[in-house]
This record gives structure tokens, sequence and C-alpha cells, in this order.
């Protein structure tokens, strides 16, 4: 079960890659979206101001997620379906698959890409964010100390299901495989963040998630404070109290062809909704 108020603590650092990803959406007109892995809503509230005349679907599988959704201001025009996102399917046609930090939670994630392509309109966009901060102290961090010994036994491998992350090249080949105008790129942010040890907060919203739901209070405690002393040397705090945190995230824009593309061997590029 996630906790909105923790992860939506950060919204403001998370809203730039937002804006960046957003920026990228050409289709014109968008009628219906859907937004995949839609969390608390405030990304779904971007979507209906962007697009006010759309019809726009929102998909979470966490009941607490979706009921803060349900506050948000847009909520009277969106229809909120819990389901997960690996399985469902929309009715119609889409112009437009959004999905923000979502996807990287799903294992498979590579080959749902192409069946995201295949639900959009002629001109329509599949448009991805995915955290790519495997290789960084916090991601290392956590994935050595639950596999420590002290850990291992009770959130070892099992208890993290977001690794598979590929690189932005392979996302680019394989939508290019597809036939889709493709833009994939890299962003690394640099968040300048205030508080005591916020490196730590800021995963207990998103990364830390499985690995705590695994553990009893108690150990939860236990496990936050080892963390917390293990990632204090490499994220220092300034004489001022800031704390820089990197994390780097991959772009996914896709977009379907108005007309079909033939090749040499005369296959259609994406199959018609
Ligand atoms: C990090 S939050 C991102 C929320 C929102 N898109 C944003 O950017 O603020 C990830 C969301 O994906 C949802 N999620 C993860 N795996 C899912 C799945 N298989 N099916 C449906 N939702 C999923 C979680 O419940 C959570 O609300």
């Amino acid at each position: 079960m996630w906790d909105p108020d923790r992860y939506l603590d950060f919204e403001q650092h998370r809203r730039r890659p937002v804006d960046d990803l957003l920026a990228r959406i050409t289709t014109d007109p968008v009628r219906r979206i859907v937004d995949l892995g839609c969390g608390p809503g405030q990304l779904t509230d971007r979507l209906a101001e962007r697009w006010p005349g759309a019809a726009i679907t929102a998909v979470d599988r966490d009941p607490a997620m979706l009921e803060r959704a349900r506050t948000r201001p847009s909520a009277a025009r969106v229809d909120y379906v819990e389901a997960d996102i690996g399985e469902w399917q929309p009715a119609t046609s889409v112009d437009l698959v959004f999905s923000n930090a979502a996807l990287h939670w799903l294992p498979h994630h590579m080959d749902l890409l192409e069946t995201y392509l295949h639900w959009l309109s002629p001109g329509g966009t599949l448009a991805v964010q995915i955290p790519g901060n495997t290789d960084a102290a916090s991601h290392r961090v956590v994935a050595e100390l639950r596999r420590s010994e002290r850990w291992a036994a009770a959130v070892g491998e099992g208890a993290d299901d977001h690794v598979a992350v590929a690189e932005p090249a392979d996302y680019a080949r394989r939508l290019g495989a597809l036939r889709a105008e493709v833009d994939v790129w890299e962003s690394t942010y640099l968040h300048l963040l205030a508080g005591s040890d916020p490196v730590v907060t800021w995963l207990t919203g998103s990364t830390l998630r499985p690995v705590l739901a695994a553990l009893t209070p108690v150990d939860q405690a236990a496990f936050v404070a080892e963390l917390t002393d293990r990632l204090r040397p490499h994220y220092p705090t300034d004489a001022t109290g800031q704390t820089v945190f990197a994390f780097r995230r991959i772009f996914l824009v896709a977009r379907r062809p108005t007309r079909p593309v033939r090749t040499d061997d005369s296959r259609e590029c994406v199959p018609p909704a």
C-alpha cells in the first residue's frame, strides 16, 4: 500500500521531469487520454488542464492512491479504474497514453510498450517517464542492505520488483522496431533538498515501499536507521542545510504515424487500433 502524503512530500521536485515530458507531446487533437499508474492524481490534473476537452481514464492498483486522486480538482471529469496496468485495456483507441514513474514497477514493461502503442489512434502519442537511478548510491545502498546477512531472509531479492529498467538505447531500438516516431532521452536532475537525511525520506515514499511493506514496524525502524547511517557519507548536508540528490530519469515519447508506414517487405508499422 502506498502512502500518498509521503509520496507528495517531494511534488515540486518531481514536477520538472513531467514538464519536460509534457513539452514533447505534439499530438493534436487529444480527445482521449489514459494515465497509467496515476498515483495520487496530481499529474492527472495537469493532463486535464492541458487538454480541457479530453476524456481521461486514470488507472492504478493502489486503493489509497486512488482515494486521494478522487479528491483532486479534475476528479469530476476523470474515470478512475482500480486495475493492474499490465492487464487493463481501454475499450477504444486513445490519443495519448501517459505514464509517469510507474512502469518500472512492472518487470515486463518493455513488452507492454508494444501493447500501449497498439492502443493509439493514428498520430497518437505514448509518453513515458521511468526513473533510471538504479546505479546511484541511494539505490545501490538499499540493494546492498537488503541483501546483507541481517536483512536477506526478510527482504532479499523478492522484495525488489522494480529492477527491470533498461538503457535508453534499448527502449529506442524497441520502439523504433515498431515503426513509431521515436524520441528517447535521459536527464539527471539535481534536487536540492532541505531537512535531515532527506534522501532517506524521499526513498521511504517510493523505492523503499515494497521493502518496508515486508517488515514489522520495529524492523522497519531498524532498517531505516541502518540505511540512514550508510547513506550519510554519500549525501552530505552542507553548512546551509542543503543536500544534493542526483536523480536520473529516462523519457520515451513514441508517436504512431498518421499513415501506415510500409517497409521493404510491406508490413504495416503498427497494427490498426
Ligand atoms: C511512483 S507512483 C507515480 C504516480 C504518478 N504517476 C506520479 O508520477 O506522480 C507509482 C504508481 O504506480 C502504481 N503502480 C505500480 N505498479 C502498478 C501496476 N502493476 N498496476 C497499476 N498501478 C501500478 C502505484 O500504485 C503508484 O500509485
